[in-house]
């Protein structure tokens, strides 16, 4: 399956649990987890990030889809897009997001080399962006891959 294959599975049928997505043919491995999401690889660049519920609300789910729609969709704001983890799938509803995969891993000891991206981020409102919040790509750029303290009390 490729995955493009994979983002139209997610189109059509909106899985809402890891088992979901076995019955639907995929095949999620376990990366990481943070305090609010579960996250898995899949295919040959995805990672789906599995919201926890609370209070029958996905908070955190919820405001990375905003922050991510506001930010790529802002001409204003173009700088930042390749810093900011794309959105291949995103439900509200369901907390699941489907994302790219980031390779390389940020280190508490690289904080000096992302901290300019760090307090630039927090200016436009997302919060939250110690070194486990950023991945690198590939070629080494930095990307905040967790969006989920993010409040838009600026006119972005
Ligand atoms: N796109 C990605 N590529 C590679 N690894 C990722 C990706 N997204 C998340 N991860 C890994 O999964 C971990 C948890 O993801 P994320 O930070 O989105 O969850 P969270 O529960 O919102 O975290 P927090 O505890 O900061 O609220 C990250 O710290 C990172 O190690
Ligand atoms: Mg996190």
């Amino acid at each position: 399956m490729t995955d493009r294959e994979i983002v139209n599975l997610f189109e059509q049928n909106h899985p809402s649990s890891l088992e979901q997505m076995q019955a639907l043919g995929l095949n999620p491995v376990y990366i990481a987890h943070g305090g609010n999401r579960q996250v898995y690889r899949l295919g040959q660049s995805l990672v789906v990030k599995i919201g926890r519920e609370y209070e029958g609300k996905y908070l955190q789910t919820v405001n990375e889809i905003r922050a991510i729609q506001k930010i790529h969709q802002s001409p204003r704001l173009e700088k930042y897009h390749k810093h900011v983890l794309p959105l291949f799938y995103g439900n509200a509803e369901t907390g699941i997001i489907v994302t790219k995969y980031y390779p390389g891993e940020v280190k508490a000891s690289d904080e000096g080399k992302f901290q300019n991206l760090m307090d630039s981020l927090q200016s436009i409102g997302v919060q939250d962006l110690f070194y486990a919040n950023f991945r690198q790509d590939a070629d080494g750029t930095l990307v905040a891959i967790d969006l989920g303290f993010y409040t838009d009390e600026e006119e972005l």
